[in-house]
């Protein structure tokens, strides 16, 4: 399963990488509003920083404003993935950009049969949003599961790209499903690695280390 970094952040960006765990990275306008700069230089700026596809979303409603959007926001790099939310205009505009051989990111998705229409539009990527889903009290890893299935029936290329991932076991269950893609808050990657049996064992091999060395019998 492919990590991407769901951040607008280059700071946070330029740390994963140095961990070798981003294979990619989603955007959102929410997460622009949060670095608080110039959204066109941050944009290009991201681009040129991560090795892999970059999801730049897109705020038109309409085929015809998210197409003059996309047309901007590809000059940005040659990793660019077009955001498009799950708007039957925004079908329209996946299928222009499928045609035009742009690769698309269909956000907002929240049922399988959004997921399907978004397949059937020529789709790169479909985002289904689990977070949101579980906060409403429906069980969000449940419309993953629903999802590859219909895909796996169909032989369909789209890749499921989780989304709106809260926790570790988001991730776990996800790589279960066999979702392609897990796009996740940086501070779930840091729980991730975190153990406390992995800490507790350290601190005792320390300990011991130390002790050792107080007996004499220090390394040299
Ligand atoms: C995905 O591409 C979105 O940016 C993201 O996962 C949104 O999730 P949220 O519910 O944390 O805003």
């Amino acid at each position: 399963m492919e990590f991407f970094l769901d951040t607008a952040s280059l700071d946070e960006i330029r740390k994963c990488k140095a961990y070798g765990l981003i294979d990619g990275v989603t955007t959102n306008p929410t997460l622009l509003r949060k670095e608080g700069q110039d959204w066109r230089r941050q944009m290009q700026a991201i681009c040129k920083e991560v090795d892999g596809p970059v999801s730049l979303e897109v705020v038109g409603t309409t085929a015809k404003e998210m197409l003059a959007e996309a047309r901007e926001l590809i000059k940005f790099g040659p990793n660019v993935v077009i955001k498009i939310p799950m708007l039957l205009e925004g079908l329209i505009a996946v299928r222009e950009l499928h045609a035009m051989d742009i690769p698309t990111n269909v956000t907002l998705v929240f049922s399988p049969m959004q997921a399907l229409l978004a397949a059937k539009a020529g789709a790169t990527y479909v985002s289904p949003f689990i977070g949101r889903l579980d906060a409403l009290g429906q069980e969000g890893m449940e419309c993953i599961r629903q999802i590859v299935t219909i895909y796996d029936n169909y032989d369909i290329a789209t890749k499921v790209l989780v989304a709106s991932i809260r926790h570790p076991m988001h991730v776990v269950e996800s790589a279960l499903t066999g979702a392609d893609v897990a796009t996740l808050p940086f501070a779930v990657i840091e729980q991730l690695a975190r153990h406390p049996l992995t800490d507790k064992g350290l601190q005792t091999f320390l300990d011991d280390w130390k002790a050792l060395a107080g007996d004499g019998a220090g390394q040299g």
